[in-house]
């Protein structure tokens, strides 16, 4: 059998349009931009609409990438959506996806992998189309985080923004594609970046929403720490995997958590300026939509050249850890 590989063939992303800013902020929390900017690099991210689901912010970005890669919706073998912040609890968001695209020929289902959640879904899709039981799948990263942040917490409500990023997978002969995935879990750190309720351990209680349990919990330091180390050796495993050198790698895409967190990783990779793709300034940290929204974006600034090596790098609640090597 001829060898197949995942080829990337389009990119769209959607940012809510109302833009919450650093001094809006200094008017919810005991808080203030210079804080904020110096200890996250972040100055203002995006938030939903009350109309707005996280459905909604999934079609948006997967019909701008359909758009691009010139495929109509029946030719969607397959729906793999990363998100922590679905629609309902179940069905599944992909599910309403598929429904609201008309990819009435394609298999659905969500990822639940936290900010690592892309990077995950493109691995499974790109494996489904490595063994030829898929020809396109469309995987998706999409989060209306805004509606688990506790907006009384200061530690965290800064942090985070909504948004979705999409790209149409495709399977090709040649050298492009999807070259190699790398994921990892470690499930004793769960209660380091979490959501408590409600699920089956905090089942819906009036008490479980006094306690605040429906919203994002997080020990900073901790997190920040794993992040940095996670997110280097993950990017050198695959290097190594690839024979390759980083000075190889055109453009690495990190999943946008905290600037400070972005340059700790481009310092250890020893990458050169502009190596590494931010956004994380415009649009905080959006989970599992933050990699594809900033490929979209790259993409549309024609950063993206036939034949580069591009290097998927995240880390998350689980926590997981994973990354994926591509030749645009
Ligand atoms: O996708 C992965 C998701 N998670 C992340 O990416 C988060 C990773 N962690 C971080 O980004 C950082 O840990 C934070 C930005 C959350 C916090 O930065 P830090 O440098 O680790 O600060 P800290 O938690 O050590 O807090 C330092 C001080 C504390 O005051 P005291 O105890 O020194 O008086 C905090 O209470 O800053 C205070 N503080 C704030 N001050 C102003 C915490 N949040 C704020 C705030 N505004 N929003």
């Amino acid at each position: 059998m001829a060898d197949i590989k995942a080829r990337i063939i389009g990119t769209g992303s959607y940012l809510p349009e109302r833009i919450l800013t650093n001094f809006d902020l200094e008017q919810m929390v005991d808080t203030n931009n210079e804080w904020i900017s110096a200890r996250t690099g972040i100055n203002e991210r995006h938030i939903a609409a009350d109309s707005e689901q996280t459905s909604d912010l999934a079609v948006n970005a997967a019909r701008k990438a359909m758009d691009m890669a010139g495929v109509v919706p029946e030719e969607i073998d397959m729906v793999v959506l990363a998100t922590i912040t679905g629609d309902f609890p179940w069905p599944s968001t992909a599910c309403l996806v598929q429904d609201k695209i008309g990819a009435t020929n394609a298999s659905a289902w969500d990822v639940s992998a936290a900010c690592s959640g892309f990077v995950y879904a493109l691995a499974s899709a790109a494996k489904f189309i490595e063994t030829g039981t898929c020809k396109r799948a469309l995987v998706i990263g999409a989060e209306v985080l805004s509606r688990i942040i506790d907006w009384e917490d200061r530690n965290t409500c800064i942090l985070f923004g909504d948004g979705a990023g999409a790209v149409v997978l495709e399977g090709q002969e040649g050298e492009n594609g999807v070259l190699s995935t790398h994921l990892h879990a470690d499930g004793s750190q769960w209660e380091l970046l979490y959501q408590p309720g409600f699920g089956s351990r905090y089942p819906a209680s009036v008490s479980g929403i006094e306690e605040r349990l429906p919203f994002l919990k997080m020990a900073g330091n901790e997190v920040f720490k794993m992040a940095v180390r996670s997110m280097y050796d993950v990017a050198q495993e695959t290097l190594k995997f690839n024979n390759l050198d980083v000075t190889q790698i055109a453009k690495l895409f990190p999943h946008q958590a905290n600037r400070r967190i972005l340059d700790g990783v481009s310092k250890r990779l020893k990458l050169s300026e502009g190596q590494m793709y931010v956004n994380v300034d415009r649009c905080g940290n959006t989970s599992g939509a933050s990699i594809p929204l900033a490929l979209d974006e790259a993409n549309h600034k024609g950063l993206l050249n036939p034949g580069d090596l591009i290097l998927l790098d995240a880390f998350g609640g689980g926590f997981t850890w994973g990354a994926a090597l591509l030749r645009w």
